[in-house]
């Protein structure tokens, strides 16, 4: 565990200010707002807070950017928020900008999780502490960040396989089930856990019955999905489950599905993750036959750390997300107060 002390300790150095400048230019998609009336910082000084976002790239990313927006303003920091377009470069060009403008703490959310070891380093030698927010990185040296909020993707993962389980036996389905897989970014936490912790429990419990015979990413998108689900009907037009790793991906590919003649849900059952509107839209018309939920309304708990990491108290090194799952039965009861 961490706390900022240990963390400030730590740091060595003072930053280059005229280099982060000159980078700070590059940052794309950036915006700040200031918050409410409670400052949220020590002293009566508003929090500065530097977020950098993923994109906006599924119904999961609106619902979490407009949760850490609207929880900044709610705590009264003064947020800058950058979207990098799913760009691992435009993240590490937006993080460069906000040590240069010497935030009180950046967060972000990082797109892959390989590749962040200097940038993370400068930010250490400005004293500036990071929290991680949704997914996580791989890293020389854990102290390079502070915490992670986010969801467990690869329990995630053993949640999709375990609710399949559900979904075959209510379909009675008997035989052979060949599985096609969309992945998500490739290189991203959430891709990589999920796609493992699903295949832990298909190989501990469904060696003989269970293949998958097609995986590719569909980089989170309606549109990646789509066409990639286009793809997999045509090279194997055996398929009879979907294992989605979100639900824009399986929603396009509900598209795909239906152009090639056969009914989703029913000829292909499909498994996905997130839990958003459209993808309970979907379940309740029969199209989706079960969904993991993963929470992305991580606002008020980022704020409720960053505040705790400013004032330099301990916090815990994963704060992971509360979750459930859901089947077709449970979808038009729940469809009403799903709120994103
Ligand atoms: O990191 C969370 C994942 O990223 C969500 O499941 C997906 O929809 C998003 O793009």
């Amino acid at each position: 565990m961490l706390n900022r002390r240990n963390f400030l300790a730590a740091a060595v150095g003072v930053a280059a200010a005229g280099a982060l400048t000159a980078c700070a230019k590059s940052d794309a998609g950036s915006s700040t707002s200031s918050g409410g009336s409670d400052s949220g910082g020590s002293g009566g000084k508003a929090i500065n807070l530097g977020f950098s976002q993923v994109g906006s790239e599924s119904g999961w990313r609106t619902a979490n950017s407009d949760s850490v927006k609207e929880a900044a303003k709610e705590a009264g920091y003064t947020l800058k928020f950058s979207d990098a377009q799913q760009k691992q470069e435009n993240q590490i060009s937006a993080i460069r900008s906000y040590i240069a403008q010497k935030v009180d703490v950046i967060a972000f959310s990082p797109v892959v999780v390989t590749g962040w070891d200097a940038v993370l380093k400068e930010a250490r030698t400005a004293k500036i502490p990071v929290v991680l927010t949704d997914r996580s990185v791989e890293t020389s040296d854990e102290s390079l960040y502070v915490t992670l909020v986010g969801s467990d993707f690869t329990a995630e993962g053993e949640r999709a396989a375990v609710i399949l389980e559900k979904v075959l036996a209510t379909a009675g389905h008997k035989g052979e089930v060949k599985i096609a897989q969309l992945e998500g970014t490739t290189g991203a936490a959430p891709a990589i856990e999920r796609a493992k912790g699903f295949k832990t429990v298909m190989d501990r419990q469904h060696k003989d019955d269970w293949k998958i015979v097609v995986s590719q990413t569909g980089d989170f998108t309606r549109a990646g999905g789509k066409q990639v689900m286009a793809a997999f009907l045509q090279s194997n037009p055996d398929i009879n489950v979907l294992f989605a790793h979100n639900d824009d991906m399986a929603i396009g590919a509900i598209q795909a599905i239906e152009a090639a003649g056969k009914k989703p849900g029913k000829d292909i059952l499909i498994v996905s993750i997130d839990g958003v509107k459209d993808g309970f839209v979907a379940m309740s018309e029969g199209k989706i036959n079960a969904i993991v939920e993963c929470n992305p309304l991580l606002g008020p708990q980022l704020m409720d750390v960053v505040k705790k990491v400013h004032a330099g108290e301990k916090v815990e090194r994963w704060i992971k997300t509360e979750e459930s799952d859901y089947t077709q039965d449970q979808a038009k009861a729940a469809l009403p107060n799903r709120k994103y």
